[in-house]
This record gives C-alpha cells, sequence and structure tokens, in this order.
C-alpha cells in the first residue's frame, strides 16, 4: 500500500473519510502522487481564495517568519493592530477578536451571547436548521443538523433551532432567555441556500426591537467569496435598505487566511468591550505571522480586482450550467461568486467522486448537493474547462 495512506491508517485518527494523496499544487491546479492533475473547484473547502502556493503568501510567511512568529498575546505586536483595523473598515464600527478557526471564531459568538445576557438571565441562541457551525461541543450544539450531533450527547444547552429564512418562526422561539439570534449568511454544508433580503432586515428589526444580538456565521461566505466582502452585503446589493444592514457580531475563518489558518471575530460596537481580560482568550490568536499572511491576502484579493472576477466566474458558472436544468441529472443550482451549490440526481460524495476521475475537485454538501467553491484568481480558461467536464457529466 502507498507508504502516505499506510501511515494515515496506522496513525491518524480516523474522523475523515479521504481519497487522493496529493503532493503539490499551483494556483487552481493540484496534482496527486500519481502525478495526475486536478482543477481543483473545492478550494479546500473554501480556503485557498488565492489558490495553491500562493506566491504572495510564501513571501510574507517567509519574511515574517524571519522577523517575529508568535508572541502571545500578552504582548503588542503591529500585524494585528493592523488586521484589526483592516476588517474593522471592511465590516463597520467595532473590533477584533483573534483566532485560529472558524469554530472558535463561533465560541467567541456563543460567549459574547452569554455575557451579553448574562446579568439579566438570558443564555438562549437562536439558530437554524440544516446550518453549520463547527465541530467543538458548543458547534456541534449550535448546528442543526442531527448526523453531526449523533453519538455525542448530552449536548450543551441554550440552543434552539428554527427553520432558515423564516422569520414568523424566529419571532416564535424567543423566549425571556434569549440573548442572540445566529445564521449563516449563506448556509454552506447543507447545499449554499442564502438567506433572503427580507429574512436579514427582518431579522436585523426584529433583534433590535427586542434587545437581542444578531449574529452571523460569515466563516464560509464572508472574505469576499461572493464577491462583496460579506455574503449579506452582496445578498442586499439591490435592496433600498441593504447599506444600512449590520449585525452585531460575525465570525470569519476560511478564506482569511488563504490556507493559512486563522479566524477572527468582529464585535460591533458598543458590544466589543463585553470581553474583558480574563473572560477569553487562545494562545495562538492573532499571531504576528497569521495576522501578516491574512493582510496579504486582503491586499491581493482587492489590488487585484478578484471581488469581481469571482462575480464574474459565479455568474457564467450559472449561465452555462442552468440550461441543463430539467435534464437527467441536474436538479437545481444556485449560489453567487465563488459560491455554487449544485443539487443532481446523486449525493453530494458520490458526485465528487466521479468529477475527481474527470480531473475535477470539488466539495460535497449534504443530500444530493455539491459544491464549487473556486480560488477568486481562477482563470478563464480553468473555469472553461471545468464547465466541459460539469456539462458533460450533468447532461
Ligand atoms: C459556516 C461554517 N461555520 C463554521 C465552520 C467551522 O470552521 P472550522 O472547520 O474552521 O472550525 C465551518 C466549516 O466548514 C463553516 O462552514
Amino acid at each position: 500500500m502507498n507508504t502516505t495512506k499506510s501511515l494515515y491508517d496506522q496513525y491518524v485518527v480516523p474522523s475523515y473519510s479521504r481519497s487522493l494523496v496529493m503532493t503539490h499544487g499551483k494556483g487552481t491546479e493540484i496534482w496527486d502522487d500519481s502525478g495526475k492533475r486536478y482543477l481543483d473547484f473545492g478550494g479546500g473547502i473554501a480556503v485557498n481564495c488565492l489558490g495553491h502556493a500562493p506566491q504572495v503568501v510564501a513571501e510574507t510567511l517567509h519574511r515574517q517568519a524571519s522577523e517575529l512568529i508568535h508572541t502571545s498575546n500578552l504582548y503588542y505586536h503591529a500585524k494585528q493592530g493592523e488586521l484589526a483595523q483592516k476588517l474593522v473598515e471592511l465590516t463597520g464600527p467595532g473590533k477584533i477578536f483573534f483566532c485560529n478557526s472558524g469554530a472558535e471564531a463561533n465560541e467567541c459568538l456563543y460567549k459574547l451571547a452569554r455575557r451579553f445576557g448574562n446579568a439579566e438571565g438570558r443564555f438562549e441562541i437562536i439558530t437554524t436548521l440544516n446550518s453549520f457551525h463547527g465541530r467543538t461541543l458548543a458547534g456541534i450544539a449550535a448546528t442543526g443538523q442531527e448526523k453531526i450531533k449523533s453519538g455525542f450527547g448530552p449536548l450543551m444547552t441554550g440552543f434552539v433551532h428554527v427553520p432558515y429564512n423564516d422569520l414568523e418562526a424566529v419571532q416564535n422561539a424567543i423566549t425571556p432567555q434569549t440573548a442572540a439570534v445566529l445564521i449563516e449568511g449563506i448556509q454552506g454544508e447543507s447545499g449554499v441556500y442564502a438567506a433572503s433580503p427580507e429574512f436579514l432586515l427582518g431579522l436585523r428589526k426584529l433583534c433590535t426591537e427586542k434587545n437581542i444580538l444578531l449574529l452571523m456565521d460569515c466563516v464560509q461566505c464572508g472574505m469576499f467569496r461572493t464577491g462583496k466582502f460579506m455574503s449579506y452585503e452582496q445578498i442586499l446589493a439591490d435592496h433600498p435598505n441593504g447599506k444600512a444592514f449590520l449585525p452585531d457580531g460575525i465570525s470569519m475563518a476560511k478564506s482569511l487566511g488563504s490556507g493559512f489558518p486563522i479566524g477572527a471575530t468582529w464585535i460591533r460596537t458598543p458590544y466589543a468591550d463585553l470581553l474583558q481580560p480574563g473572560s477569553h482568550g487562545t494562545t495562538y490568536g492573532g499571531t504576528p505571522l497569521a495576522c501578516a499572511v491574512a493582510l496579504t491576502v486582503l491586499e491581493t484579493i482587492q489590488k487585484n480586482n478578484l471581488p469581481a472576477s469571482i462575480e464574474v466566474v459565479g455568474k457564467k458558472i450559472l449561465t452555462t450550467l442552468t440550461p441543463l436544468l430539467g435534464g437527467k441529472h441536474l436538479k437545481s443550482l444556485r449560489g453567487m461568486g465563488g459560491m455554487i451549490g449544485i443539487e443532481t440526481d446523486q449525493t453530494g460524495l458520490e458526485m465528487a467522486t466521479q468529477l475527481r476521475e474527470e480531473g475535477l475537485l470539488v466539495a460535497p454538501a449534504g443530500g444530493n448537493n455539491f459544491r464549487l467553491l473556486p480560488p477568486y484568481n481562477v482563470k478563464e480558461e480553468e473555469v472553461n474547462e471545468a464547465l466541459v467536464i460539469l456539462t458533460r457529466k450533468l447532461s
């Protein structure tokens, strides 16, 4: 057996089902240990927004690693301040807590909600069915999918689930204990289902009226994946009241580091000072290395006008595949920018396996869905190549 696979079999906890042994990548291309080349439209599950081995990230890593890698949060360093400023400028008035992953960025939101409601005995967080919020114990309790929770009881209390895009259900779920509502801007793991403009604006109004925090998990759909920094900006782009929309807290990770682990939680003023010294923390949160990379990633995205490019890519994919709807395989199609959900007559995993054999990597999602999550700098000829494969498979 292949040595890498046998090492995994013997020494790695088998909590994932894996397929190929990857050796190297460049941009949208990646190669396995047989020398076969693939187009990577799975993007490391919405992470590799600049593609594989981006030169700018490699250079930043090298430069910053030669200067300062880690200090702990007992000290200040320039990069964390600069990145926090950048994220606040991109999002809205507030402050940033830095961590290392999406699940951790959400943990900060849960603790924020608890701290916010603590004096009045409020602790409940309303989340949605079919959501995904990460694999920590609080994350699986927040997640609205039974298969994620199964076998890990007793679950952490304080999470209530309602159908997505159902404002009335949220309203009915509010109790004197409710502290927050948490939704994904676009539900990613369950198949790319976006919040409707009415749901977002209705939630904002409801939460303000009831003095409840509106929290958004933008771990997968944020960081320009839809063509706007946050998915809600894209969803509300054409709505007359869209510009004024702002949640109270947002979790970010994935594409923020384009492959280098970093998570961040934006907290809106006036809630940004609720978490005081001693109340929350993580050793590696916001290291000079991680922050330098994220600054480079954001700068590269903006300097090269990648938000506009990925928006065009998304439109092209939808336009090209839409005529196949109603045919034998393609059942539905949705999404925006670099986050496209495709429902077929087979499970996401089955489809991903078949497309892989054709040289195209995609990310499976819930039910009969798979996702296209290409890098924002994917080349036009690579999109065309992927579309030829998809058209052949889905016709
Ligand atoms: C919406 C959402 N939230 C949270 C997470 C968890 O992020 P991580 O795997 O970095 O902990 C994910 C991961 O897929 C996600 O899609």
